[in-house]
């Protein structure tokens, strides 16, 4: 499988060091992968470490698939055994796993931990999740919409919820690919002005003017891991936030729904949107696996 004629940049933190070629050619190359159900040899003997400081279902899952498909190897790293930044310091783990493992992929709490990582370590990182972006995520979205509607260019999607990690990767990606985003949040819960700005995204306070007529309608949890604290009080500013079939309706003839799950039933979302006709939510999962594969095979091989 060549992965040869790709540009390669070093790590995926973000979506700051890529362009509109990269970000294609990952798309193209999962594109591939997912039609080949591909196995093969390329990582073989290859190691991904995955330093995860909070749980996760698809992530995991899907890296770990993914090196196996690849021909390579997993090993998790639980924040409990390896202590980082508490058992010891962020750099030192760095030099550590570096000198063990080909990449790692990392899930935290703040995005600097990710970028220290980077900094430190002479062998790719990928961001896993951090509280400001979730690139990874965001190449499963583009490829699901990519094979709902045969193309990215022009299409509207509608954001409403938290202006979030997962909002901010996909604001990172949309002008890249020319993905027009409409973003409904509550007061007080709006994106970064500047991944905005750069997005050329459209903002209100009002679901239904995001949802009206858009191609896709995407939510995520109101309260993300690490703000269990807010809990209370983000459930009385997000009222009226909820993504249900009254919402789903305003949307375009052929619309859909996204999430990137775990979802919160009865908060961001009922379970009839999730399971309904217009869902490819399951569908946005299984593409966590293609994209994590082409991503894996860019930076590793
Ligand atoms: N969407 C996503 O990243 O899921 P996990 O938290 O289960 O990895
Ligand atoms: N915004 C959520 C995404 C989970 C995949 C969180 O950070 O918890």
């Amino acid at each position: 499988m060549a992965g040869d004629t790709l540009t390669r940049p070093k790590d995926l933190l973000d979506f700051s060091a890529y362009g509109r070629k990269e970000l294609e050619a990952l798309l193209h190359l999962a594109e591939r992968l997912k039609e080949e159900r591909y196995r093969g040899e390329d990582l073989r003997g290859k190691v991904l470490a995955l330093l995860f400081e909070k749980p996760s279902l698809r992530t995991r899952t899907t890296l770990e698939v993914a090196m196996v498909h690849l021909g390579g190897h997993a090993v998790y790293l639980d924040q409990k055994q390896v202590g980082i930044g508490e058992r010891e310091p962020v750099r030192d783990v760095a030099k550590n796993l570096e000198r063990f493992v080909d990449g790692i992929a990392a899930r935290v709490f703040r995005h600097e931990t990710v970028e220290a990582l980077a900094q430190h370590a002479r062998i790719p990182v990928v961001n896993a999740l951090s509280d400001r972006a979730h690139p990874l995520q965001t190449l499963a979205d583009l490829l699901t919409l990519k094979e709902v509607f045969g193309g990215l260019e022009g299409l509207e999607v509608a954001w409403v919820g938290d202006g979030n990690n997962v909002l901010a990767s996909l604001l990172e990606a949309a002008p890249l690919v020319g993905l027009k985003v409409r973003v409904a949040t509550p007061k007080g819960y709006e994106p970064d002005p500047a991944l905005v700005k750069r997005a050329g995204a459209f903002l209100t306070h009002d679901p239904k003017e995001a949802a009206f007529r858009a191609h896709a309608l995407y939510t995520d949890v109101w309260t993300s891991m690490g703000q269990e604290a807010e809990r209370e009080k983000r459930l009385k500013d997000f009222r009226g936030f909820q993504v249900n079939g009254e919402l789903l309706a305003l949307l375009h003839p052929q619309g859909i729904f996204l999430h990137c799950l775990p979802a919160h039933y009865g908060e961001e979302t009922t379970e009839e949107a999730v399971h309904g006709s217009q869902s490819r939510v399951f569908d946005q999962a299984e593409n966590r696996l293609h994209t994590a594969k082409a991503v894996l095979l860019t930076l590793l091989k």
